[in-house]
């Protein structure tokens, strides 16, 4: 089977969060069940940089007002398209916000080119390949399945997977005429979303079928509470709702061969992890003992529960841990954890910015990764604290809730528990949950079994691609 799949960031070429992780790394698993996948994304001038022997494979004249170009490449196993807009995508900044973090203001046109020229390939444009289906990621390649729904052609099936239905593709009805689209998409049914037009909610209107990244996550979107006003919408179309649980790439993430990591170790060579806590220690400028080290590897937003660990910081130095921070996101959630270091030099501390190299070391190191995230459609910070033996706490929602363990103790007598879970996200159960964390701690032998537990964990991508291809599968047959 050919699959077109359409993503806004594909790792290792251009990474903000998870969904990179997942576009890049879900075709690669998927060639084990006989998917082909070729993987459609803007032409970033990162992505330009990496990808200098790329082929030419298609030119428009006018992709919504300006010439672009598809170019063709194979790129670390990925078979890649893209789509080279100077215009659209040639700026400096990240995939979505300029140098001074604001969301670049032409972002609904970058990313209806981006769908529109999905579509395009969807529909034959490309000499010799033509996908049977179309997976898409998040609201910005929402308009890819209403494209097709317009086109007044056969189009393939398409498959819109929500990352994070927080975030929308929310615009003004003044962009509707520059989209190309036929006036009557303009509709309750097609892109018109609270009197404006909705990328997102596009796509989960025409899409063939809709996933999401958990179980739990796929269950929690049909309420007021996590649908973020789309439940609606899904709750019509709960019979085409899928979750399935992301996986992670665990040749990239092995602690057996990390050569990010300062010593490799496997389950049962444990004590090599104080080299590699050693090392975490050295670089956050903590002072070394044998207490607990709680590390964070995360966007610091209210999505994360951030403001809820600023919190406890207090608590967690006054039981003899220490927490070392790796991230950024709100400017307050950051000086609140610049001042808990302040209050607390040698056992707690931050580095701000974005290091992929400095998270596999944490990983590795840390005793305990924190996640008190108030939602989660899967979260993979879990997962590689799983694979690292790096003990997950974490709240009980979303993906969380599907993959992580509580040490409850029926869970402990099972021999099965991987982490320590708590709900709903609040001060006061982070803060209990930490303190059962301090107690596993102390119990050296209860802390190694959970820790070769989540080792021992699947956490690969095998058993969920075999879902998604199984998927598409139901998909393509259903269309005969
Ligand atoms: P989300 O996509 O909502 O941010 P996920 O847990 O799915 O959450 O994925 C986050 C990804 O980004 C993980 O691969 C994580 O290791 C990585 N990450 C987040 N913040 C940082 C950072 N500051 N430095 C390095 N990697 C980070
Ligand atoms: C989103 C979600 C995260 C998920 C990731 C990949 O960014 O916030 O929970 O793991 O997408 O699916």
């Amino acid at each position: 089977m050919n699959v077109l799949s359409v993503a806004s960031e594909v790792y290792p070429l251009i990474k903000t969060g998870g969904l990179a992780d997942v576009a890049g790394a879900l075709p690669l698993a998927l060639k084990e069940h006989g998917v082909r996948t070729r993987t459609l994304m803007p032409g970033y001038p990162a992505v330009m940089a990496a990808v200098k022997h790329a082929t030419r494979c298609h030119a428009f004249d006018d992709l919504l007002g300006h010439p672009a170009t598809i170019l063709q490449v194979e790129h670390h196993g990925l078979d890649l398209l893209i789509l080279d807009a100077p215009a659209l995508f040639g700026r400096p900044g990240g995939p979505y916000v300029g140098p001074d973090g604001r969301d670049h203001p032409d972002n609904w046109r970058r990313f209806a080119a981006l769908s529109r020229a999905g579509a395009e390939i969807a529909l034959g444009i490309l000499d010799g390949w033509r996908p049977d289906l179309v997976h898409l990621h998040d609201w910005q390649t929402g308009l890819l399945p209403a494209y097709l729904r317009y086109a007044g052609r056969p189009a393939p099936p398409s498959l819109m997977t929500i990352h994070n239905i927080a975030f929308q593709g929310q615009y003004g009805v003044d962009i509707f005429p520059h989209l190309g689209l036929p006036p009557d998409a303009y509709a309750i049914d097609g892109v018109e979303y609270y009197g404006g037009v909705g990328y997102l909610k596009a796509g989960l209107q025409a899409a063939t079928a809709i996933s999401t990244v958990s179980p739990t996550y796929a269950e929690e979107i049909l309420t007021p509470e996590f649908g973020m006003g789309l439940e609606g919408v899904l709750a019509a179309r709960a019979g085409d709702l899928h979750g399935i649980v992301n996986g992670i790439d665990t040749r990239v993430w092995n602690p057996e061969h990390d050569p990010l990591i300062a010593a490799t170790y496997g389950p049962s060579k444990l004590k090599r992890r104080r080299e590699n806590k050693h090392a975490v220690a050295e670089r956050f400028g903590l002072k070394h003992d044998d207490g607990p080290l709680f590390c964070v590897v995360s966007r610091l937003t209210w999505q994360k529960g951030m403001d809820l660990l600023a919190d406890v910081t207090n608590e967690i130095v006054a039981q003899g841990g220490r927490l070392a921070v790796l991230g950024s996101g709100d400017a307050g959630l950051e000086n609140a954890f610049h001042a808990a270091a302040a209050r607390h030099p040698g056992r707690v501390s931050i580095h701000t910015g974005y290091d992929e190299p400095l998270s596999h070391l944490m990983q590795a190191g840390a005793d305990a990764i924190l996640i008190p995230s108030r939602f989660e459609p899967c979260g993979l910070t879990q997962l590689y604290g799983l694979r690292y033996g790096c003990i997950p706490v974490v709240a009980r929602t979303g993906g969380l809730n599907d993959t992580v363990i509580d040490a409850s103790p029926a869970a402990l007598a099972a021999r099965a528990a991987t982490g320590v879970s708590f709900s709903p996200a609040t001060t006061h159960t982070l803060q209990r949950a930490v303190n059962r964390t301090f107690r596993l701690y102390r119990e050296p032998k209860t802390w190694a079994e959970m820790q070769k537990q989540g080792m021992k964990t699947d956490v690969s991508w095998d058993k969920s691609a075999g879902l998604y291809a199984q998927l598409y599968k139901n998909m393509t047959m259903k269309g005969r």
